[in-house]
């Protein structure tokens, strides 16, 4: 039964490269996840796609938050690490922070 364990040494190196490439991906942040968690958990108070409706008269879209002077990953890093100011206790995971950040951002208006 040797070809056996041969299948499934291949079988986990497999495994282990694809791991790698997801593992990749996450470090630099995947913009469809960062988008799913945002619709998830974001939503509820920001207009998260470019033609959703505010909700909440205050509360800058994305679109905003992406186009605003400076805006750049670590200064949305920054903003997301420290808390909301309506929801103190509100943390966003490492990893779906970095999806986040890759998602609004890749809402900006690519300048003229
Ligand atoms: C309960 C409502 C609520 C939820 C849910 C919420 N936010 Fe906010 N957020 C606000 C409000 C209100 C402001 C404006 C506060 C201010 O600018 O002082 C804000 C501001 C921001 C800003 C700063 C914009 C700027 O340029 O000043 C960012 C970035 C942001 N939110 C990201 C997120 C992300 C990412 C999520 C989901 C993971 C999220 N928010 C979920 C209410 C919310």
């Amino acid at each position: 039964m040797r070809w056996v364990s041969g299948a499934w040494v291949v079988g986990i190196i497999l495994l282990t490269a694809s791991l790698t490439v997801t593992a990749k991906a996450v470090e630099l942040g995947d913009k469809e996840r960062g988008h799913a968690y945002a619709q998830k958990f974001c939503r509820e108070c920001h207009a998260v796609d470019k033609d959703d409706h505010l909700l909440l008269g205050d509360v800058p879209t994305f679109q905003d938050v992406a186009d605003s002077d400076g805006m750049s990953p670590r200064a949305l890093a920054a903003w997301l690490t420290t808390s909301h100011p309506n929801m103190p206790d509100f943390i966003i995971p490492a990893n779906d922070m970095d999806d986040v950040i890759a998602y609004i951002m890749s809402l900006k208006t690519p300048k003229q």
